[in-house]
């Protein structure tokens, strides 16, 4: 059966008593039902521990959006990976094109973050893909193949069966327009094919996600594609009822 991950990203939305009411009714909509996809929910810095103590005794993940590459040291405003694995984070966002943008990482940082993350033991969520402008010169797969090649280097193929990388076009991130099916099976098979010839044949079981305006609606047509498995999903991840109803997508989809 295909494995499936339904990821939140909340970015910077909700304080802490927002965070625990959104789990409360997350967790309130799929009582008593079976759900077959891993689901995740990544919250701001400060809400992860309240949200921890929640989820307790479910079978939802929760993780984080960030964290620096050092486990420890003077570099002000920034969080280890050992902080967030002892708050039981299992999954960390690494490389977000909001991060690549505001904060200009790049592709050797993100990798440096991802290769940390992976010595913790924790699943780094990378995430990749073009803007509006490289899709609009045919650069797409160059881009893909870059990020690939820079962000996934001098990692081990044993991480393999550890990693998770989100494929989010940066033009579909919060415009409301998601890419078409079609361009994200094609983007998905490419990047599928690079991660194999970068990691070699055990990267075939790499989850890739598809994340940029998922919503109830398109949620369906995403998820059924051949080579997604599974959402990150920002905005409508915000809304219990909108989130819930694309868990039950989900899990009709894995039916
Ligand atoms: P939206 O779902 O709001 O487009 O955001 C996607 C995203 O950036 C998830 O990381």
């Amino acid at each position: 059966m295909k494995k499936m991950l339904i990821a939140c990203n909340w970015k910077m939305n909700l304080t802490t008593s927002e965070s625990v009411a959104l789990v409360q009714s997350i967790i309130e909509g799929i009582k008593n039902k079976k759900i077959s996809p891993d689901i995740l929910v990544c919250p701001p810095f400060t809400s992860i521990d309240a949200v921890s103590k929640v989820l307790k005794g479910t079978k939802i993940f929760y993780g984080a959006q960030n964290c620096h590459f050092e486990s420890k040291g003077a570099v002000t405003g920034e969080i280890s990976i050992p902080m967030l694995k002892e708050l039981g984070c299992r999954y960390i966002i690494i490389g977000h094109s909001e991060r690549r943008t505001y904060f200009f990482e790049n592709d050797e940082l993100v990798n440096k973050k991802a290769r940390a993350v992976l010595a913790s033991g924790l699943i780094p969520i990378i995430c990749i893909g073009e803007s509006l402008r490289e899709r609009e010169e045919n650069r797409t797969f160059d881009v893909l193949k870059r990020q690939i090649e820079i962000g996934l280097s001098r990692i081990e193929p044993e991480y393999c069966v550890q990693i998770v990388i989100a494929y989010e076009p940066v033009w579909a991130i919060g415009t409301g327009v998601s890419a078409e099916p079609e361009q994200i099976q094609e983007a998905h098979s490419y990047i599928k094919k690079e991660l194999i010839r970068v990691l070699g044949k055990r990267a075939s079981s790499i989850i890739v996600l598809y994340g940029g305006s998922v919503t109830d609606e398109n949620a369906q047509s995403i998820l059924e594609l051949k080579d997604v498995h599974g959402g990150l999903i920002g905005g409508a991840s915000l809304k219990s009822d909108i989130f819930l109803s694309i868990i039950e997508t989900a899990n009709l989809v894995l039916a």
